[in-house]
Order: C-alpha cells, then sequence, then structure tokens
C-alpha cells in the first residue's frame, strides 16, 4: 500500500464523518467510487451523510463510535474489515474545542478535550496501524492545525492537543519508515468554515466564528483525497495556510506573535454567548459540512465548487499518470 491510485473501490474509514471536513471528505471519496466506513458518536448524524455518499454510488457503513472508548474503536476497526476485508485509508477527522482564556474552563472539560483530541486519536492510530501491519499497507491521513506549529491564547488547550497530534503523526511518520507501504500523512489546515465553533465549548462571553479568511471544507477534502492518492508527509491548503509555514520557517518569534494577536482577536463575533459547553460531552443529532461562517454567496460557491474540481483534476492528473489501477 501507499502506492499511487485510484481511490475506487478502496475502503476509506473516516472518524469524524458526520460534521465539517469529515463530512466533505466522505462525500469527496464516496463521489470518486470508496468504499466508506463513517464513524462519529452522533448515528442520526452519520444516517444523513450514509443517505448522501449512497446518492454518490458509495457503499457505506457507519459505525457510530466514541473515539474516547478503546473497545468501540478495536470494534470500528474490526467491523470495517469484517464488512470489506481490509481498510486501505484511515483518515483521523475528529477534534473538539475548548475557547476561552486558561482557567475559564472546567476541569471536566479539560479532561474531555484531552480525552478525545489526543487520547482518542492514540487509539485511532493505534487501530490503524495493526490493520495496516496485518494487511502489508495502508494509508493514515491524521488531521492537525495550522494550532499544530502556531499558538492562538483564546484556545490555548485546543492548541496543545493539536501540537500534540502533530508529535504523533511525526513519530508515526518514523516508526513507519521501514514500512514503504505504510504511510502516515499529516493535514494542517488553517481556518475552515465548518460548524466546529458552534461545537466547541464556549467561555470567551461572545459568540465564536472560523478565524477569516476561512477554507471552504471541500477544499481540505479535495487536499485528504490527494494523500490517499499520493501520500505526502505533510499537506495544507490555501494560500494563507502556506504564506504561514514559510513564515514560520523565516521567522517564527514573529510570526507565532502575529498569528496569536490575529487569531485571537478574530475568533470572536461582537455577539454575546452564554457560557457552555457546546457538544464536547454529547453530540448534536444532526451534522452539516459548513459553518456558515465565509460572507457573500459568490465566495462560498466559489470555495466550494474549488474545492470538487481539485479532487477532479487530481483524478485525472492520476489516470493520466498512472493508468486506471486501484488504489494498490
Ligand atoms: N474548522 C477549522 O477551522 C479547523 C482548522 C484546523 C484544523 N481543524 C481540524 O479539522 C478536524 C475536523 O474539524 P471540523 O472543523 O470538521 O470539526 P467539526 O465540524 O466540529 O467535526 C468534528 C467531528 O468530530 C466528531 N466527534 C467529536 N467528538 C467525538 C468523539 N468523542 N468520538 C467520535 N467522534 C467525535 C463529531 O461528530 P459527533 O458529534 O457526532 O461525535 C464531528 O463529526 C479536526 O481535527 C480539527 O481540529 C479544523
Amino acid at each position: 500500500m501507499g502506492g499511487r491510485g485510484s481511490v475506487r473501490d478502496a475502503v476509506v474509514l473516516i472518524t469524524g464523518a458526520s460534521s465539517g471536513i469529515g463530512r466533505a471528505t466522505a462525500l469527496a471519496f464516496a463521489a470518486d467510487g470508496a468504499r466508506l466506513v463513517l464513524a462519529s458518536r452522533s448515528g442520526e448524524a452519520l444516517a444523513e451523510v450514509e443517505r448522501d455518499c449512497r446518492a454518490r454510488g458509495g457503499q457505506v457503513l457507519v459505525v457510530p463510535t466514541d473515539i474516547t472508548d478503546p473497545a468501540a474503536v478495536e470494534r470500528l476497526a474490526r467491523l470495517a474489515v469484517r464488512r470489506f476485508g481490509r481498510i486501505d485509508v484511515w483518515v483521523e477527522g475528529v477534534a473538539v474545542g475548548i475557547a476561552g482564556p486558561l482557567g475559564s474552563e472546567s476541569v471536566d472539560e479539560i479532561r474531555r478535550l484531552v480525552d478525545t483530541n489526543v487520547f482518542g486519536t492514540v487509539l485511532c492510530a493505534r487501530a490503524a496501524l495493526a490493520t495496516f501491519r496485518a494487511q502489508g499497507d495502508g494509508i493514515l491521513v491524521v488531521v492537525g492545525s495550522l494550532l499544530s506549529l502556531l499558538p492562538n491564547p483564546m484556545v490555548p488547550l485546543y492548541s496543545m492537543t493539536k501540537f500534540a497530534v502533530r508529535g504523533l503523526a511525526l513519530n508515526l511518520q518514523q516508526a513507519v519508515a521501514g514500512h514503504p507501504r505504510i504511510r502516515v500523512c499529516l493535514v494542517l489546515p488553517g481556518p475552515v468554515d465548518t460548524p466546529f465553533f458552534e461545537r466547541a465549548a464556549n467561555h470567551t462571553g461572545h459568540q465564536l466564528r472560523a478565524i477569516p479568511p476561512a477554507y471552504a471544507p471541500e477544499r481540505l477534502a479535495a487536499a485528504i483525497l490527494a494523500c490517499a492518492r499520493r501520500p505526502r508527509r505533510l499537506v495544507t491548503t490555501g494560500v494563507v495556510a502556506h504564506l504561514a509555514l514559510v513564515a514560520h520557517r523565516v521567522a517564527p518569534h514573529t510570526t507565532e506573535s502575529l498569528v496569536a494577536r490575529w487569531s485571537a482577536a478574530f475568533l470572536t463575533k461582537p455577539a454575546s454567548a452564554a457560557p457552555g459547553p457546546g457538544s464536547l460531552f454529547d453530540p448534536p443529532p444532526t451534522g452539516a459540512v459548513h459553518g456558515g461562517h465565509r460572507r457573500g454567496r459568490l465566495r462560498r460557491r466559489l470555495g466550494e465548487r474549488l474545492g470538487i474540481a481539485q479532487a477532479r483534476r487530481g483524478e485525472r492528473a492520476r489516470v493520466a499518470r498512472d493508468g486506471n489501477s486501484r488504489i494498490r
């Protein structure tokens, strides 16, 4: 595994498939004929995604799973292999957030955040790599964040967990270095227009929003699809995110300071909001791809179209390069 290929018929397991980037990724893989295993806590929200994926022609297995539960994650991997015989790509798209200065959150919220973003991600990585080792190939796509590298003092604990996720991915890339057919890709999105901001625990006193300029989730879905076709160690998308990564390499302290100020200032709207745990502990019954944070219908349509076009272009380039072979 780990070769260049089509995702048609590939078995793709996506955690966090009920919302945002994970949901957009499920739809993108379904449109390319992948066989999907969709996981998140809410069975109801997953049923919506299942319906939309089937409408695009994808085969789907839904496994409601809380990734903080070790037995549930083992069961997820087991059911995927039992149904489809293997897992070609495992996309880790789960995270929860807490917004507010350190000390505003409850201790239970800190535990839940670390449990989900770090412990849950580790459990998924263990299950994915165990499956890949047993079958001899596979691609793990870990979704980190620009906040895996850069600070935002308005979400200090979330950023801390994303640093940990990046650390895990870098270590796993070295751990699988002797297995050319097992690959670990790290995706570092900048701000993305998803429901994440309504779902986060919020202690800022104000409503949250995706920090501008937020990208369409379809752009990230296209980047993840590209990792499945042609694995890369580090992927981001969008001019701002690329610029931030380059600037951080050249002038780390100045970049950290600028990004911290910008992202803390623009994470909140003027409108006030009562403090609350968001969906840290309990999932909302329905989900969506978009968070509605990008202004202007034209801009929203363009971003989504661009993401879909990127996914299509990647497939055309692959066919021109490799012919029509399957992902393996
Ligand atoms: N949005 C951004 O601006 C942004 C920027 C950089 C990086 N990212 C990263 O991108 C990834 C996806 O974020 P997103 O914006 O798409 O967020 P999102 O819309 O809030 O989706 C998060 C997903 O995680 C699932 N989830 C939460 N807790 C879970 C648990 N314990 N077990 C299983 N599933 C759980 C949710 O479903 P249920 O509630 O049904 O469980 C949902 O499907 C995350 O890793 C995030 O850190 C996002």
